[in-house]
């Protein structure tokens, strides 16, 4: 009985010893999976749409940076519709992709889905825009500070308006980060004298920016001394309401405007627009930089804020021919 006994204990230890050692020789399946390299990352990635001259590079940046670095890319358009986004980002989900970048073309609503790929273990990254969900649904969010954007636009307009007057705003698309965070950073900063007497969304286009000036110029005419459009594309438009109107934009109606694309260079040169404030699209490297390290585990900050800066007509000439976008 003694010896059966014995025997017994020596093969619980034999046991423990091997299914202790057989952890450190075969790795736990976790610790087995190899770790991701930009050759081996898919990416689904949920666009906002095609609105303007900076989401056009921001587009040919997202992209041509996944084919330089081999990245396996899944690339869908919205159209500037937030179910277009969602179905696309639930599309990602169901084919499994390791991570997970979207533009959120409006603040609200993204909860439901931010939780399905959370469920899903798959890492989301926000890019440019900002939703308005729970940190622990996305592992990090890269793009500008819109509010900050919207100071600088309001301290340019106080330089171009010192004896103060009356203004109208351009809005972006009613509801995203960029118009809300542009229109409550230009009146931070706003001089008293200078008073916003009409605010109307053109949607970040050419075309609603032109139909919506042309609306605020049936209605107050001359007595417009100043437009802040929230973005580049809005201003073009909007210059071309200001010219069929009889009036000359940059003279007599001062125009701040938000991005730094290459028709602001070009309306700067012509002395149609009067300051641009940049908001950086060319995201792709550091977007595939920041996808690569949530999907191997890293813990990644909040927000990763872009550099951005402020351009004026003086020497726009000779900074066009090295513009980017
Ligand atoms: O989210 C960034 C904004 O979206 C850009 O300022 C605007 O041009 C674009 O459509």
């Amino acid at each position: 009985m003694r010896k059966l006994s014995l025997l017994l204990i020596a093969l619980m230890a034999f046991f423990v010893v091997v299914g202790c050692s057989s952890g450190s020789d075969e790795p736990a399946a976790d610790e087995a999976a190899e770790a991701k390299t930009m050759e081996t990352l898919v990416v689904g990635y949920a666009q906002i749409g095609a609105e303007s001259e900076w989401r056009t590079a921001n587009t040919a940046s997202i992209k041509e940076t996944a084919a330089q670095l081999g990245v396996d890319l899944k690339f869908s358009d919205a159209q500037q519709k937030q179910e277009n986004q969602i179905a696309a980002i639930r599309s990602y989900i169901a084919e499994g992709v390791d991570v997970i970048g979207f533009s959120p073309v409006v603040e609200t609503g993204w909860e439901t889905v931010l939780q399905e790929a959370k469920d899903a273990g798959i890492p989301v990254i926000m890019v440019d825009r900002r939703a308005d969900v729970p940190r622990d649904l996305y592992a990090t969010y890269l793009g500008s500070d819109f509010v900050a954007e919207g100071r600088k636009a309001g301290d340019e307009m106080n330089r171009l308006l010192p004896e103060g007057g009356k203004i109208v705003e351009l809005v972006g698309t009613v509801g995203s980060a960029p118009a809300n965070d542009r229109y409550s950073g230009f009146r931070e900063t706003l001089a008293d004298n200078i008073e916003i007497i009409d605010s109307q969304s053109g949607d970040f286009t050419r075309a609603q920016g032109k139909e919506v000036m042309e609306a605020f110029l049936k209605n107050y005419g001359d007595e417009i001394v100043g437009l802040y459009a929230h973005n580049d594309d809005m201003a073009i438009g909007a210059i071309q309401a200001i010219e069929e109107f009889g009036l000359v934009p940059g003279v007599d109606i001062k125009i701040v405007s938000i991005d730094a694309v290459r028709g602001a260079f070009e309306a700067m040169i012509d002395g149609k627009l009067n300051v641009t404030v940049e908001c950086n699209p060319l995201l792709g490297p550091q977007f595939y930089d920041l996808a690569l390290r949530a999907v191997n585990g890293e813990q990644l900050p909040e927000w990763v804020p872009s550099e951005e800066s402020v351009y004026y007509p003086d020497n726009a000439a000779d900074l066009l021919p090295e513009r980017q976008y």
